[in-house]
Parts: structure tokens; C-alpha cells; sequence
């Protein structure tokens, strides 16, 4: 089958590879019809991890399954499935517990799995023709036949339950004010979970004209970081108290606030500068343990600069990791149904897959509008 491949730091190509196969009597085979790229995929583009060459990416998955084991009791050849990007056992100590991002079965040693992700465990990623779904009767989201919303679903594989997640880790409740640090797929996910969820005020910070058009085309107030610093922004519009509630929508790679240098703890400082004492904080931005690219050698450990004084002297609550999506995407995908939310608002490109190399590279480079590409592999 065609697939996308990992060649090395800012080289994918799209080859043939083997065809997954069921390999226990729990997996299904999934023919992908959308798999989106997503930020997280452009920290191994980039060679910022570990990851060696020959990786296929894609963990933004929706498809129709097309071959079933023997031990699969919920699915069947035909079904439209969404799956979540975490991969996950269903019965392991977290994942009973809802944290299915940290699954303790299916990557002995860390917690949490992932399609196509360096460290997340051996699983095959779905910018591809087919998908092999471990623990499926688990991992699949079914979804309405046909072809309608496909790009309203595919985004429950992540950025939609991940944006909302950070709702859930910053306990956005209705009425609050709530700011945004990133207007990425990732970050207006995050603000349009915070008005699901009934924020009467929204601010998205970032740089880029297109990112903050969109949250100001879904009713947010866009904050651009260059203009003036966006703490400030926030306070002058929350009668000097600031923002109730934050969310981490960029993660390390962060861009100082002044000039063009990357500073990985520049959002979560300005977090602690914008939110109001006692508020909390959600960071589904991601941060690593180990970074061959940090911008210097503590940051290479994993190791930033955080303003913990002023995080205990304000006494903000911080809440982190990768999302369990599954502990939301029934609910979401529901909205959806039911008209109530439409989040591929966010999709800015849809492609058919030999052409994910260009998109990959545009992408990385914020050009040209690209926000989400969603790759139609069997289109
Ligand atoms: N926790 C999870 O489960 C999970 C899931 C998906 C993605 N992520 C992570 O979420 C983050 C965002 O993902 P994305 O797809 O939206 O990425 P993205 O790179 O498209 O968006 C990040 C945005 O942040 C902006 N930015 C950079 N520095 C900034 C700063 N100092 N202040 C404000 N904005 C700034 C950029 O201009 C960009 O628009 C990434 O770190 C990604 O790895 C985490
Ligand atoms: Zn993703
Ligand atoms: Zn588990």
C-alpha cells in the first residue's frame, strides 16, 4: 500500500510499504478515507525527537473497516470508525479510570501509546491506504454511514478532544473568561470547547493574521503577541484581574514574546502572568523529556525556566499531558450530530495523499494558510 514516510529532519516521501495485517484476534483493519496532519507531527518532521527514519505518521485516523479478528465483537466490515490517537487497552489501571493517554498496556515502560509516533509504541500510523487497530472493540468510535461531516469527525481523533481536554484540565465553567496561548488547530479547538462549555470571554493569542482571523471568525477576542505583551492585552480587558481560566496551546517550541527567538517556557510564564490568582491552567501543549533541538542544554533535558514563585504566590492550579480523547470523543462526536458544534471550521486544505509531502512542508512553514490538512488517502 502507499504510505507517508519518515526520511529524515524535513523529508517525508510517499512510498509503498507492506499492508497491515490482523495480528490478533482484536485488531481491525481500517481503509482510511481522512487522516489530518497535526503540529505533533511536525516535531518529528522537524527533527526535533528521536525518531528514525522509516516511521509512517498519522495518528488523526477515520476510516471503514474492512477486515475483522476472530475475537472483535462490537465491529464489522462496513463500519465507519474514528479512532482516538492514544492507543489503549481498555482495562488497565488508568484506562478504567478514564486516562486512556496513559494506557499501561500497549507501550511497556511509558505511559500512553500513539499511531506513527516516535516513542509511543510500535503502532503504524494512518497517513496510509490501510490502518491496523489494536484493542478495537475499544479504540473505535463508530460513526454515522456515509460520507457526511468526515471532516467534522476526523478531527475527533485528536485536536477537537484535545482542545476540549485543556477546558477539562483548566475546569472552564460557564461564565468564565478564558485565554488561549495559541490559535493553532490545537488552540481554537481549546477556544471552541471553552464556549461549548460556556466561557462568556475568549482570548486566542498568537502572530499569525490567518489563526487569529479564525478565532475572531468563531466570536473570540484575538490577541496578537506582537503588538504589545499579551498579558497586559488580557488584564486591560478583564478590569486588571485577568483571564479565570488558561490553556497552553503551543507547547514548547514557543516563540518569545519579544523578537523572534524560540523560548520553550515563554507561554507558560505568561500563563502565570495572565491568569488571575487562584485560576487555573490547562497545558495540553506539549513538552518533552528529551529535545536534540533545545535551545540550550537544560532545555535538551527537558529542563525550563518556570516562574514557580509567582506560580505559588498566585496559587494557580496547572493540569498536563496528552489527552484521553476517548473519555470525550462520544460526547463530541454527538455535538456533532446533532448540529451542535461543526469544529472542521479549523480545516484549511484536504488533499489527496501523494500530495502530504508539499502539505508537510507548507505547513511547517505557517504559509500559504495552512492551518489543518486533512489527507484523503482513499479519495
Ligand atoms: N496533549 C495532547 O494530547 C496533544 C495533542 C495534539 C497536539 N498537542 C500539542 O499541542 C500543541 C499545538 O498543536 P497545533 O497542532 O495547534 O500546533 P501549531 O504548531 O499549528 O500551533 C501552534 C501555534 O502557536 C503559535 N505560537 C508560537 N509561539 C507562541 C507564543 N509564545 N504565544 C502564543 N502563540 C504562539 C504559533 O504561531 C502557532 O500558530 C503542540 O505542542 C502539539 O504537539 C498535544
Ligand atoms: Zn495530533
Ligand atoms: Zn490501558
Amino acid at each position: 500500500m502507499r504510505a507517508l514516510v519518515y526520511r529524515g529532519p524535513f523529508d517525508v516521501s510517499v512510498d509503498n510499504v507492506e499492508d497491515p495485517r490482523i495480528e490478533h484476534p482484536n485488531d481491525v483493519i481500517v481503509k482510511i478515507t481522512s487522516s489530518a496532519i497535526c503540529g505533533s507531527d511536525l516535531h518529528m518532521y522537524e527533527g526535533r525527537t528521536a525518531a528514525e527514519p522509516g516511521i509512517v505518521f498519522g495518528h488523526e485516523n477515520l476510516g471503514t473497516v474492512t477486515e475483522t479478528g476472530s475475537g472483535v465483537t462490537s465491529l464489522r466490515a462496513g463500519d465507519r470508525v474514528v479512532m482516538p490517537f492514544n492507543v489503549a487497552c481498555g482495562f488497565c489501571k488508568n484506562c478504567l479510570a478514564g486516562n486512556t493517554g496513559f494506557c499501561l498496556t500497549v507501550n511497556p515502560g511509558f505511559a500512553g501509546g500513539a499511531y506513527g509516533y516516535v516513542a509511543m509504541g510500535p503502532y503504524k500510523g494512518g497517513q496510509a491506504e490501510y490502518l491496523r487497530v489494536p484493542y478495537a472493540d475499544f479504540n473505535c468510535l463508530k460513526l454515522p454511514p456515509g460520507r457526511e461531516h468526515e471532516e467534522d469527525f476526523v478531527l475527533l481523533a485528536d485536536i477537537f478532544p484535545t482542545g476540549y481536554h485543556g477546558c477539562e484540565l483548566a475546569e472552564v465553567s460557564p461564565g468564565e473568561s478564558v485565554a488561549v496561548f495559541g490559535a493553532g488547530p490545537v488552540g481554537l479547538m481549546a477556544a471552541y470547547s471553552a464556549q461549548i462549555r460556556g466561557a462568556s470571554k475568549v482570548f486566542v493569542v498568537d502572530r499569525v493574521p490567518e489563526r487569529l482571523q479564525k478565532a475572531r471568525d468563531i466570536g473570540a477576542i484575538p490577541i496578537d503577541f506582537t503588538q504589545a505583551d499579551p498579558a497586559e492585552q488580557v488584564r486591560d480587558q478583564t478590569g486588571g484581574e485577568g483571564a479565570d481560566k488558561g490553556v497552553d496551546a503551543v507547547g514548547y517550541q514557543a516563540q518569545a514574546h519579544t523578537g523572534q527567538a524560540e523560548e520553550p517556557a515563554t507561554v507558560l510564564n505568561a500563563l502565570v502572568e495572565t491568569v488571575r490568582a487562584t485560576g487555573k491552567v490547562g497545558v495540553p501543549g506539549l513538552y518533552v523529556p528529551n529535545d536534540p533541538g533545545g535551545v540550550n542544554e537544560a532545555a535538551k533535558h527537558g529542563l525550563l525556566l518556570l516562574a514557580i514563585g509567582k506560580l505559588f504566590e498566585k496559587g494557580l492550579g496547572f493540569g498536563t499531558g496528552q489527552a484521553n480523547v476517548k473519555h470525550y470523543n462520544r460526547q463530541l462526536r454527538d455535538l456533532i450530530v446533532e448540529g451542535r458544534a461543526k469544529p472542521s471550521f479549523v480545516v484549511s486544505h484536504r488533499l489527496p495523499l501523494d500530495q502530504a509531502p508539499q502539505a508537510y512542508d507548507k505547513f511547517d512553514k505557517r504559509i500559504e494558510g495552512y492551518t489543518k490538512v486533512v489527507l484523503q488517502p482513499a479519495a
